[in-house]
């Protein structure tokens, strides 16, 4: 049993509060992500978690014990830094040792010269030999073992840091957006490693990044922050496709999800601009509506010049990116551009300069009330 807890956390530096009343709990064996912009506050609870930090209200308990009065060592989780922290001088095998090594020999043992005297502390040298190897060779490192980090790839690097993290067996991986500093190519490979890893070793993952892709691909749920505060945690598919707050919506989602305003007509049906959508919702008439659809969602037809409406516009812009081809409309009257994804086999349907209709698909739009919270159809 080693799920996280983490109770009406509360953090400030001087006057900025970073975390506003957090409360979250990770299942036992569960990969979480926090996943939020850059200052959001996502390093500074995952220090908290580790002990690396202190809150200034709240608690956090592991495997169902508060761990509040605990020093980070004694909480018994490993975390995994973006910047790896790997010591130079020394090779990758006593780098991944290194936490064995403060754990099971006494401070004398780790002199040099008592070292190799010892009867003891050889067993122990033996032993710890021998994790070492168990762990390199899960993470397929064994060759890399003698080398110092400085002769090491950044990918390799992260999988000796991956490595060092686990030797410990600990009852839960914190991991500070470790995969920061590859190229976008390993990128992709070693996020598909680490969730297989988290497969493998049934060990609680907390995972921080601002990369929502990370986030959505190896995530069994995902917390959203903003400001300090958690938006909505929830696996990755409702997140993308049942957002509770027009925050969540627009954070998720490449390109980002396309708002208009609306409003609600005499009888509750939505309306953006002359348009009526067949939606209804329980709101007096005339509220205002942030009216959201993903680019996915809608379809793009040519359109003669005396259409009108919210959603009448002109292709200012394509993107073809071979699988998919996107379209952006300034509609008129002029609001933010909307982008509409097309199948690429319409190439030469579409062209930048044509005036075009956008046809919201009706039961995947999803509506927002002036403060971001989610209102639903009746
Ligand atoms: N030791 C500190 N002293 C003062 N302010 C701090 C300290 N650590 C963090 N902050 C501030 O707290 C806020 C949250 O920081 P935090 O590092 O948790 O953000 P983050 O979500 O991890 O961002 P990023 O994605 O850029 O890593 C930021 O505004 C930051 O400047
Ligand atoms: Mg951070």
């Amino acid at each position: 049993m080693s799920g996280v807890s983490i109770r009406s956390v509360n953090k400030a530096f001087g006057a900025t509060r970073v975390l506003r009343g957090v409360t979250l709990d990770i299942g036992d064996s569960e990969f979480m992500t926090l996943l939020g912009p850059s200052g959001c506050g996502k390093s500074t609870l995952l220090r908290i978690v580790a002990g690396l930090e202190a809150q200034d209200s709240g608690s956090i308990a592991i495997g169902g014990r508060p761990v509040d009065a605990l020093r980070p060592r004694e909480r018994d989780v490993a975390m995994v830094f973006q910047s790896y922290a790997l010591y130079p001088h020394m090779t990758a095998a006593e780098n991944i040792a290194l936490p064995l090594v403060m754990r099971r020999s006494r401070v004398w043992q780790r002199l040099p010269v008592l070292r190799r005297a010892l009867p003891s502390a050889r067993r122990i040298r033996r032993d710890i030999a021998g994790e070492v190897g168990r762990v390199a060779a899960a993470l397929d490192i064994g060759y890399l073992l003698e080398r110092k980090p400085s002769q090491l790839s950044g990918g390799q690097r992260q999988r000796v840091a991956l490595a060092r993290a686990m030797v410990r067996q600990p009852r839960a991986f914190l991991m500070d957006e470790p995969l920061s500093n590859l190229d976008a190519k390993l990128r992709v490979q070693a996020r598909a490693e680490i969730a297989e890893l988290h497969r493998r070793l049934g060990t609680t993952f907390i995972y921080v990044t601002h990369d929502q892709a990370e986030a959505m691909t190896m995530s069994d749920r995902v917390a959203v922050m903003l400001d300090g505060e958690v938006l909505q945690c929830a696996p990755p598919a409702t997140i993308y496709d049942d957002p509770a707050d027009l925050r969540v919506a627009e954070f998720v989602g490449s390109p980002k999800i396309n708002v208009i305003t609306g409003a609600v007509g005499s009888t509750g049906q939505v309306e953006i601009a002359g348009t009526t959508l067949p939606l209804t919702v329980r709101r007096a008439p005339a509220t205002a509506l942030a009216v959201a659809f993903r680019a996915e969602h809608a379809d793009v037809t040519p359109c003669t010049a005396e259409q009108q409406g919210a959603l009448v516009g002109t292709v200012r812009h394509r993107e073809n990116l071979g699988s998919d081809l996107f379209v952006y409309v300034e509609p008129q009257p002029a609001s933010a551009r909307l982008a509409v994804r097309l199948a690429a086999s319409r190439t030469d349907d579409i062209r930048v300069g044509m005036r075009v209709a956008i046809r919201p698909d009706a039961a995947r739009v999803l509506l927002f009330d002036r403060d971001g919270g989610r209102v639903r159809a009746a």
